[in-house]
C-alpha cells in the first residue's frame, strides 16, 4: 500500500492557485510513489481562506502558518507567500521535519538562502525551489539536447523575461514594489527565472556586470487612488516611493567560458510573459519563447548547407520521445503554463518518497541568489563583480 503524504500550503494568491491545481491534478496523471492528500490551506484572512479552501480543493483552512508547520499530520509544506516570509517558514518547516517546496526567489538575500539550505540539509528533508520553467517540456528537451552535444560547445546564452504590467503608472504600490518585502524588483521576480535556466542549461556564472533602473519612482498607495488594480478613483492622490527596480539587465561570463546576456523588465509594453531564450553553440543553436511554449527551435549546422534553417520542433511527442508528454495527450495536443507546476510537483513527491534530492534544490536557490546579489552590487558600483 503506498504511503500518504499530506500537504499544507501557505499563501493562496496567484501561486496558491497554480500550486493547488498541481496538487489536485498530479495523482490523476502521474504514477506517484505516494498518495497525496491536500490537507490544509493557510491564508491570513479567515473568510477568504475558507472560500479558497472550497474553491481550490483543500480539506482544512487555517490563518496562522505555524499551525501548518507544527501539525504532526502534515508531511510537505508548500510556501507561496511573498518573499520576506520564505526563510522563516521554510526553516521552521524543515526543523519540524517537513519536506519543503518553496516559491522563488528562495529568499531576500544570500544569507537567508544559505540558512534555509543549511536547515533543510540538517533536517535531512527534501527541498525544492519552484522554478517551474525547468519543467516546460521544450526546456527539458533543450537540456537533454545540450547534454547530448547537439549544439556543441556553448558560446552564448541570451535570455529576456519581459512583462508590461508596471508600465501603467497608476498601478498601486503592492508588495512586489517594496524592497523590504520583495528583496528586489524585476531582478528577483523575473531575472531569477532566467538565471535559473541559464544555470540549468549552461552552467555556473563566473562574473557579471549589471544595470538596474526604476523608471516610475512613485506610485499610488493601495487604497489611496487610481485605476490600478480595479480600485475606485478617489479625489486625493497619495503616492509612495517605489524601492525596487523596474528593469534589471546584465552581461556576464560562465565558468565554462560562454557569454551571458540577460534582461528582465516589467515595463516592456506589449510583452506579457515573454521568456525568450537563445543559446548558440559551435554546432548549432536553440531558441525558446514561453509565449509559444510547446515549441523548440533548433538550428543544426551539420544539416546540408542548401537546406539549413531553424527547425520548428513541436515538443508534444508521447511514448517517451519528449519529456513529460507521455503522461498527457496525443501528439500535437498542446500543454500550458499549469503543466509546468504539475511536473514539478510530480518529481517533488517522488523525491520525498525516495528521500532523494530533486532539482532545483535550495542549493540552487542559494546559487541563484548569489547571482542576484552580484548583479545588484555591480549595478550599484558600476563595476564587474565575481559571483
Ligand atoms: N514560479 C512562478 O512563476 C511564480 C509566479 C508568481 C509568483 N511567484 C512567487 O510566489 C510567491 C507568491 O507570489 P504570488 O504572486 O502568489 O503573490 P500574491 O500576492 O498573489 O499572493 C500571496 C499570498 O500570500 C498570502 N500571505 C502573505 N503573508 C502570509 C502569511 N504570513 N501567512 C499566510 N499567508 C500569507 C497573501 O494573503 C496572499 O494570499 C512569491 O514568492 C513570488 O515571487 C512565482
Amino acid at each position: 500500500m503506498a504511503r500518504t503524504l499530506r500537504v499544507g500550503m501557505i499563501g493562496c494568491g496567484f501561486m496558491g492557485k497554480a500550486h493547488s491545481n498541481a496538487w489536485r491534478q498530479v495523482p490523476h496523471f502521474f504514477p506517484l510513489k505516494a498518495r497525496v492528500e491536500m490537507h490544509t490551506i493557510c491564508g491570513r484572512d479567515r473568510a477568504r481562506v475558507e472560500a479558497d479552501r472550497g474553491l481550490l480543493g483543500w480539506q482544512f483552512a487555517v490563518t496562522d502558518w505555524r499551525e501548518v508547520v507544527e501539525s504532526p499530520l502534515i508531511d510537505i509544506v508548500d510556501i507561496n507567500t511573498p518573499n520576506d516570509s520564505h526563510a522563516e517558514i521554510a526553516i521552521a518547516a524543515a526543523r519540524a521535519g517537513k519536506h519543503v517546496l518553496c516559491e522563488k526567489p528562495l529568499a531576500l538575500n544570500v544569507k537567508q538562502a544559505e540558512a534555509m539550505f543549511a536547515a533543510a540539509q540538517k533536517a535531512k528533508v527534501v527541498h525544492m525551489v519552484c522554478h517551474n520553467y525547468r519543467r516546460v517540456p521544450a526546456i527539458a528537451l533543450a537540456r537533454r539536447m545540450i547534454g547530448e552535444g547537439a549544439i556543441g560547445e556553448i558560446y552564448h546564452f541570451r535570455a529576456r523575461y519581459a512583462q508590461d504590467w508596471l508600465a501603467d503608472p497608476e498601478y498601486t504600490l503592492k508588495w512586489r514594489l517594496d524592497k523590504g518585502i520583495s528583496g528586489s524588483g524585476a531582478l528577483g521576480d523575473l531575472n531569477v527565472h532566467i538565471i535559473d535556466l541559464a544555470r540549468y542549461l549552461v552552467g555556473e556564472f563566473k562574473e557579471v556586470s549589471g544595470l538596474m533602473h526604476t523608471f516610475i519612482k512613485e506610485r499610488p498607495l493601495i487604497g489611496a487612488s487610481g485605476k490600478g488594480q480595479g480600485q475606485a478613483p478617489k479625489a486625493i492622490e497619495k503616492k509612495g516611493k517605489v524601492t525596487v527596480d523596474d528593469a534589471a539587465t546584465f552581461i556576464g561570463r560562465f565558468d565554462n567560458g560562454a557569454l551571458a546576456n540577460l534582461e528582465a523588465t516589467r515595463v516592456a509594453l506589449g510583452r506579457k510573459c515573454h521568456i525568450a531564450v537563445e543559446i548558440n553553440g559551435s554546432r548549432g543553436s536553440l531558441y525558446f519563447d514561453f509565449e509559444d511554449m510547446n515549441r523548440l527551435k533548433f538550428f543544426n549546422n551539420d544539416d546540408p548547407k542548401d537546406r539549413q534553417g531553424f527547425r520548428d520542433v513541436l515538443v508534444t511527442q508521447p511514448n517517451g520521445i519528449h519529456p513529460y508528454i507521455a503522461h498527457w495527450w496525443g501528439a500535437g495536443h498542446v500543454l500550458g503554463y499549469e503543466h509546468s507546476f504539475i511536473h514539478a510537483v510530480a518529481d517533488f513527491v517522488n523525491a520525498c518518497v525516495e528521500g532523494k534530492p530533486v532539482h532545483p534544490t535550495f542549493e540552487d536557490g542559494v546559487k541563484n541568489q548569489q547571482v542576484l546579489e552580484a548583479v545588484e552590487l555591480s549595478a550599484k558600483k558600476g563595476q564587474w563583480v565575481k559571483v
